[in-house]
């Protein structure tokens, strides 16, 4: 038997600004991960997936709803296209997640990472990051439409990125490591259905939203800049503006809005939304300190779950 792994993520700066060619860093969350394991199954039982936080077991090949393609079965596809394998063979797919669906966290793109990165270790065919990425790319698309490709990004590489859509995903420096809590409003989030308004609105309003997408942009490219010199107050700061940034887009939402408040009253340096918004999470820059004070803040503010993690 073989597994793997797959962090989530969390975008620090640029959501929807990047699907229009802005820059946007995201960072991965090793707190959170989905595992798969690949083993030889009987001889004529074909290829099950089964995932057993979604409720899923998928024979490879079936059909499912609406005669769609599931993004399991894609994955597992295309994986197999690409290290130039056949389909008719025995094997039992096996994924299960501890990362929240849903909420921004790259719960999908972390699974099909996992199955991609567990096949290519069973079969021995040493599938690079950039390998996975765009195989997890291909999957994205059909659970969102129209990706940026920051996910599959983040969670291929596993490491901070700094990413312009239709580049590969840039390396940077973190000058000083920094945390954050990422706070569960509680609410599931469509990035699909979000994504699908702000186009909506962009084209009803283009101008001005080409100048809002554009200040998420130099907001993005002047957090590079202060999280590479360590300025942690700084890139807070900018989170903040960020935030504003995406009220006015239009993809806040009232639950969002109480946590960011209560991060801010207890003290931190930084709040925002993280992914599409209008629910998901709610990440808050803190320094040590005031750590402890801001997770109870979230908690006594309605945040069904605190996870704090290290950017490094
Ligand atoms: O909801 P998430 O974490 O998958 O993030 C979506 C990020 C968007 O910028 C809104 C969409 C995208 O494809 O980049």
């Amino acid at each position: 038997m073989t597994v793997a792994y797959a962090c989530g993520k969390v975008i620090l700066f640029g959501e929807h600004a990047v699907v229009y060619g802005q820059p946007a860093i995201a960072v991965p969350v090793t707190q959170v991960r989905v595992a798969a394991t690949v083993e030889d199954a009987s001889s004529g039982e074909g290829v099950t997936i089964v995932a057993r936080n979604l409720d899923v077991v998928h024979r490879l090949g079936d059909s499912i709803q609406d005669d769609g393609v599931h993004p399991l079965d894609l994955t597992v596809r295309n994986t197999f296209e690409r290290i130039g394998l056949s389909e008719g063979r025995d094997l039992l797919i096996e994924v299960s997640s501890t990362i929240p669906i849903a909420r921004g966290m790259g719960s999908g793109a972390a699974v099909a990472t996992a199955i991609v990165r567990a096949l290519s270790a069973h079969f021995g065919a040493g599938l690079t990051a950039s390998d996975v990425s765009e195989l997890v790319y291909k999957t994205e698309i059909l659970h969102h439409g129209t990706p940026s490709g920051i996910d599959n990004s983040v969670i291929a590489f596993e490491r901070p990125v700094y990413f312009v859509k239709g580049e590969g995903p840039q390396a940077f420096e973190v000058g000083q490591s920094f945390s954050l809590v990422i706070a569960d409003t509680g609410a599931s989030s469509s990035t699909r259905e979000v994504v699908r308004d702000v186009r909506d609105y962009w084209m009803a309003e283009r101008e001005r939203y080409d100048t809002l997408f554009a200040d998420v942009g130099s907001v993005a490219m002047a957090a590079r800049a202060s999280i590479a010199r360590g300025d942690t107050a700084e890139a807070g700061r900018l989170m903040n503006v960020n935030q504003a940034l995406l009220e006015e887009i239009g993809v806040s939402s009232a639950e969002i809005r109480a946590l960011v408040e209560a991060a801010r009253q207890a003290g931190d340096l930084g709040a925002k939304l993280s992914g599409a918004g209008r629910g998901g999470n709610v990440i808050a820059l803190v320094t040590p300190a005031a750590r402890q004070w801001v997770t109870a803040a979230l908690q006594s503010a309605g945040a069904i779950r605190v996870i704090a993690t290290e950017v490094v």
